[in-house]
């Protein structure tokens, strides 16, 4: 047999039922938040990705050159068709925008354990709101999301973390916009690396001063207050217009810190200042959802971008949002023992006792699936008692009997698979039975 590729998946249908159940929490959550879905196409312009979403993220592109000269690549995210999207209609949009999506996303990545070549992402984010107040809305969405598959604050905590802060802080170290972004790539493998090798990579952009800046660094990741926070910054940052910044985000610390608490949501989240995020366009708050014990890979991940629907050729727009993957939510659900199990199963199981009975049968089984139930029948129905074994197997409730006694007499035999009585009912009665008997 041919085999699939390596770090894509197959969905037989026990699998599709999850996948469904995913799909579905997903989508009542953002309803409920007045959130509207779009969708975009899974193959764009390779230059969508190039320099705006970062290097690592691009040396992972499923990319190719199309017949027609095109460089094109698999999305690997959401997040730049929704700022092309956006972006070109950005005038006519009521704002803020609230959209969400479901879709596949491809990414040629090293396999292990929660990373996969394609997974499937719930992306929801907030346009035209430059405020923290977007942040309360989208966490909210966030948590109320996991809450809805049966996960609790002891489960797992989002945590956040900010990206002016740090960009404050390393300007004031003296480092100009590209430094900071490539340092700010090094911060986020932090722990994920050896210290040797962090050090190492810090180096050609703090020289002699690399090894005092990581002790800094570690320090400014151990953050997990809003107090230890305030202490530090108003401690490092004393250059005097950077301090005017320093000022107005903490006021924002304090209404996004607010917003939430008002929510019903401190439980749920956690000060964590070595959150960075791997994706260059991010500005602003980010975050991440981790499980409480840390054994999984990250369920979520999110963030401020404020400049990417401009950087796209689209207006100044400020945005923000989250996306939550299902490979991990899944690996996570199950290890909880909060994934239901779908039986399939159908609710008739009609019996047919030859041709004459067939007739009967399928006038009668078009109209019951009309009416809306699950009719199943064996397409060349055996004899009889293979057929009453089937139906005992199929998981339904109920076989209709058609047989040739039944038939001349214009009835049908209803029998009650979990008790096993019958009962011998009109064919034009036979809905309203079903219904009342139901
Ligand atoms: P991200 O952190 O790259 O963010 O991905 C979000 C989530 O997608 C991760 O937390 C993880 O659950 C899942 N994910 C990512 N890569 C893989 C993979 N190779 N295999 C399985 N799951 C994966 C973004 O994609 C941003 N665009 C999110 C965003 C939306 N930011 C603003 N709006």
């Amino acid at each position: 047999m041919f085999e699939r590729l390596p770090g894509f998946r197959d969905f037989y249908p026990e699998e599709c039922a999850v996948r469904n159940h995913l799909f579905r929490q997903w989508r009542a959550g953002a309803r409920r938040f007045g959130f509207s879905e779009y969708d975009a196409p899974a193959l764009e312009s390779l230059d969508l990705y190039r320099a705006k979403s970062g290097d690592e993220i691009v040396a992972q592109l499923f990319g190719f050159t199309d017949r027609g000269g095109r460089d094109v690549a698999l999305r690997p995210e959401m997040t730049p068709s929704l700022a092309r999207l956006v972006g070109a209609r950005a005038s006519a949009l009521p704002k803020p925008v609230k959209w969400f999506s479901i879709g596949e996303q491809f990414r040629y990545e090293r396999q292990q354990r929660g990373r996969l070549r394609s997974f499937y992402q719930f992306n929801a984010d907030i346009l035209g709101e430059p405020g923290p107040e977007a942040e309360i809305e989208l966490i909210a969405l966030l948590v109320q999301t996991l809450t809805g598959f049966g996960l609790t604050a002891e489960d797992f905590v989002v945590r956040l973390s900010d990206r002016d802060l740090w960009v404050d802080y390393l300007r004031g170290v003296g480092l100009d916009d590209t430094a900071i972004g490539a340092v700010l790539t090094v911060v986020d493998k932090i722990g994920r690396e050896p210290e040797a090798k962090t050090l190492e990579r810090l180096q050609p952009h703090l020289g002699e001063a690399a090894g005092d800046f990581f002790g800094k660094i570690s320090i400014l990741r151990d953050i997990d207050s809003f107090e230890a926070l305030e202490r530090f910054f108003r401690a490092h940052v004393t250059d005097d217009a950077v301090r005017t910044d320093l000022e107005s985000r903490l006021a924002q610390w304090k209404t996004l810190l607010s917003g939430l608490e008002a929510m019903g949501l401190g439980d749920f989240f956690r000060i964590d200042l070595s959150i960075v995020r791997g994706l260059a366009y991010y500005t602003g708050f980010v975050f991440e959802v981790f499980d409480r014990e840390g054994r999984f890979r990250a369920l979520a991940g999110g963030g401020r971008y404020d400049h990417l629907v401009e950087k796209l050729g689209g207006p100044s727009l400020p945005a923000t949002g989250f996306a939550v993957g299902d490979v991990t939510l899944w690996e996570f659900l199950q290890d909880r023992k909060l994934l239901p199990r779908y039986v399939e199963a159908p609710e008739l199981f009609v019996v047919i006792g030859g041709e004459e009975a067939r007739t009967a049968a399928f006038r009668d089984i078009r109209a019951l699936r009309e009416a809306g139930y699950r009719v199943e029948y064996p397409l060349k129905p055996p004899a009889f008692g293979k057929q009453f074994k089937q139906a005992a197997a199929s998981g339904a409730r109920a076989a209709l009997i058609y047989g040739s006694d039944e038939v001349a007499k214009g009835t049908v035999k209803v029998r009650n698979l979990n008790d096993r009585s019958e009962e011998e009912v009109p064919a034009e009665q036979l809905l309203r039975y079903l219904a009342e008997s139901a």
